[in-house]
């Protein structure tokens, strides 16, 4: 198990990519620390992960704009599970270009590389989701998965899967990288990448 015995808060975690990313977690032996708006849908992903082997997992319902909030997150995890080793931050508030995001990857891990901290981000193709379909049309969604070489859309855990390798210590010599998982999408159309 990759991250046996890590310590992980993953904001977001109530649907989509955040869901798949706990799921994968769960999976590898993590502690988690889930956080979204939705209790319900949070509950949900609690049984996933639950049911994928984890069984004490940490929930704060809330919103993360709000700086109490993110203090109580911190706070109540390291309460429970006496550290943290990892930080998802996949709730949707951190939603920019891809050269921002590079850029934004890049500068965070050099600032935190003295403290022994890993920066990484993830770059996906298309990934159904709530997200996906209260912004795009039917057609607009099917035309990413079209245009994506592999010839389907990427299931939230498939992204996990990735955000796991890059937390664990197989990645221990890696910072400062935008891992793409498009399925090829930037090869064909690089203009959605
Ligand atoms: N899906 C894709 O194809 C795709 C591809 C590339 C990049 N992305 C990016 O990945 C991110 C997540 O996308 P997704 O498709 O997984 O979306 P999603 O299914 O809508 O999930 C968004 C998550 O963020 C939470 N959230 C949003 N605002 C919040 C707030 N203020 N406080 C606390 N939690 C908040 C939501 O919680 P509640 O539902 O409980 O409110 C939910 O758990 C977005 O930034 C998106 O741009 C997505």
């Amino acid at each position: 198990m990759a991250l046996r015995g890590k310590v992980a808060i993953i904001t977001g975690a109530s649907s989509g990519i955040g869901a798949g990313i706990a799921v994968a977690f769960a999976k590898e032996g993590a502690n988690l620390s889930l956080t979204g708006r939705k209790q319900k849908n949070l509950e949900e992903v609690v049984k996933d992960c639950k049911k994928a082997g984890c069984q004490d997992v940490l929930t704060n319902v809330g919103d993360i704009t709000q700086d109490a909030f993110r203090r109580t997150l911190v706070d109540t995890t390291k309460k429970k599970f006496g550290k943290i080793d990892i930080l998802i931050p996949k709730d949707g508030l951190y939603t920019m270009s891809k050269a921002a995001l590079d850029i934004f990857t890049r500068y965070l891990a050099h600032e935190l590389v003295s403290h022994g901290v890993r920066v990484n981000s993830i770059n996906p193709g298309y990934v159904p989701s709530q997200l996906g379909s209260e912004v795009m049309t039917d057609e607009l969604q099917q035309s990413l998965i079209n245009a994506t070489p592999i010839g389907r859309a990427a299931t939230p855990e498939e992204v996990g899967h990735i955000v796991v390798f890059l937390a664990s210590d197989k990645a221990a010599f890696v910072t400062g990288e935008c891992f793409k998982a498009d399925g090829g999408l930037s090869m064909t159309t690089p203009a959605l990448a």
